[in-house]
């Protein structure tokens, strides 16, 4: 993170002095040196760090330095005191000024002052840029990843993990692009840096410019203040640009820009700001067929494009399933109350059958909910949204451990009339449905009778006449 240090004093000995000892490549210092008109312009620019001589204050101290705190930013304040005034000290401490050093300190101390508060400043602005995220740090690891193609996959994300080129994660909708390029940022050179993600679908065009160059005052309607950018933000960290296709053209060329030259420049700002920046760009839009259809542009794709990866989709690794259901269980359990939660074999099954159009993002809803809803002792598929559930293996007629006694659909039943097959057809489903619920309820009759809306004398006279025992539909749980 780049970090900005407002530099207000009016001897030029003393600046020269300052600068010197602030010289470093993640700190920009601007020098304020007008008397006069220094209070006015110091409160138009944003930065972490005022240090201003006493004699610059304006009286009475706690009410200037409660101002100045106040500025966009929030910035942290350090007064130079050249004379011992033990009393002009303690004013400004009780003010919120975070120290009041003398100049007549040696190089060596200021500086040693001076980067153990810009060091904390820079901690709590990190900590704030990544609040609200579950998965902050998200590790390669943790990654589920059971599946041969989600392996093979993982072992060329290795591989880009030690490198500082860009990269592009091309994938569907909630696939894992973004927890990818969080887990990339974390393990490689930069994970102890800021990681800022931008959505580049979201803004309209001169916003999401703004956003990420940030602006000067007045440089367009409602700039009313000087903004920094992700881009300066995220300064020595990694740049998440999300719906890279969406990018509009005119900042497709920022974009290139700020790749190539290392340097960006504010809205409406003159000078360049050189950032050290990792790009990872994603899209789940086809961005070579954009490329090619004149939307997006080439040299910006190849770019981006050093290294491509693209996560497979869930329905391409279903091995997957079983291990991200469970480590949805676990991740919900406490935070929903709902301990030991667990789901039972058929609902398992429909969740693998399941396409997934929305990848694990949508399993991770469908998980969510389930465990809000499931009543029973364990999620069944009842619990499951309709378009799952009725892909379970005993809605689509094959009730595994009990022999069915008819196809779906019979040919034989083409050979007789429609009220006989009707009545058979009938029985058919009876059947079918008590079998499932049997199953879902472990052979429990008083259970299934109640899920059912019948009598249990009434559903043991129907398991009776299909063949239904309830020892067969037990699990071993329940034998224990
Ligand atoms: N392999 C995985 N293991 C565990 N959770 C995952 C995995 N892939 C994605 N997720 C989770 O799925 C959700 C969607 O992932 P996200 O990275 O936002 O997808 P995308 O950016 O591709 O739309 C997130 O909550 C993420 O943590
Ligand atoms: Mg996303």
């Amino acid at each position: 993170m780049l970090q900005r240090v407002l530099l207000g004093v009016n001897e030029t000995k003393l600046e020269k002095r300052l600068l010197e000892v602030l010289a470093h490549a993640d700190i920009v210092v601007q020098p304020l040196l007008r008397k006069g008109i220094l209070w006015e312009r110091v409160g138009r620019e944003p930065c972490d760090l005022i240090l201003i001589a006493r004699s610059l204050v304006p009286r009475p101290a706690a009410d200037s330095v409660r101002a100045l705190r106040q500025l966009p930013d929030a910035p942290v304040v350090v007064v130079l005191l050249a004379t011992e005034e033990p009393e002009d000290r303690a004013e400004l401490l009780a003010a919120g000024c975070e120290a009041v050093l003398n100049p007549r300190l040696s190089d060596e101390m200021l500086w040693a002052v001076l980067s153990t508060i810009l060091d904390k400043r820079r901690a709590a602005a990190e900590e704030r840029l990544s609040r609200g995220r579950p998965l902050a740090r998200p590790r390669l690891t943790d990654f589920v990843s059971a599946s041969p193609a989600m392996r093979a996959f993982m072992n060329v994300v290795r591989r880009v993990v030690p490198t500082d080129s860009s990269l592009l994660i091309l994938g569907e909708t909630g696939a894992g692009k973004e927890r990818l390029a969080r887990a990339i940022h974390a393990e490689g050179l930069r994970g102890h840096e800021p990681f800022v993600t931008v959505n580049c679908g979201a803004l309209p065009e001169t916003l999401l410019e703004s956003e990420l160059f940030g602006h000067e005052e007045g440089s367009f309607t409602g700039a009313t203040r000087t903004r920094r950018g992700l881009f300066e933000l995220a300064h020595r960290g990694t740049v998440f640009l999300d719906e890279i296709g969406e990018t509009p053209h005119h900042l497709q060329v920022k974009l290139l820009h700020a790749l190539q030259e290392h340097e960006i420049q504010r809205i409406g700002g003159e000078r360049p700001i050189t950032i050290d920046v990792r790009v990872i760009a994603a899209t789940n839009r086809d961005l070579p067929g954009d490329v090619e259809a004149g939307r997006f542009r080439m040299d910006l794709y190849y770019r981006l494009s050093v290294l491509t990866l693209t996560v497979p989709p869930l329905r391409e690794r279903r091995e997957d399933i079983p291990a991200l259901v469970q480590s949805y269980l676990d991740y919900f359990a406490p935070r929903l109350g709902r301990m030991g939660a667990a789901v039972s074999d058929s609902a398992l099954e429909a969740l693998c059958r399941y396409e997934w159009p929305g990848n694990v993002r949508e399993l991770i809803n469908v998980i969510e909910r389930a465990m809000l809803l499931y009543s029973g002792r364990e999620i069944g598929l009842g619990d499951l949204p309709e378009s799952i559930s009725s892909l379970s293996a005993m809605a689509c007629g094959e009730l595994p451990g009990v022999p069915a006694r008819a196809e779906p659909f019979p040919r034989a039943w083409l050979e007789r009339p429609l009220r006989d097959v009707r009545s058979e057809a009938m029985a058919h489903v009876e059947r079918a449905y008590l079998a499932c619920l049997l199953a879902e309820t472990g052979g429990r009759v008083g259970e299934t009778a109640r899920r059912a809306g019948i009598e249990p004398r009434s559903l043991y006279g129907k398991m009776r006449r299909y063949g239904l025992r309830k020892e067969d539909f037990k699990t071993p749980r329940d034998d224990a």
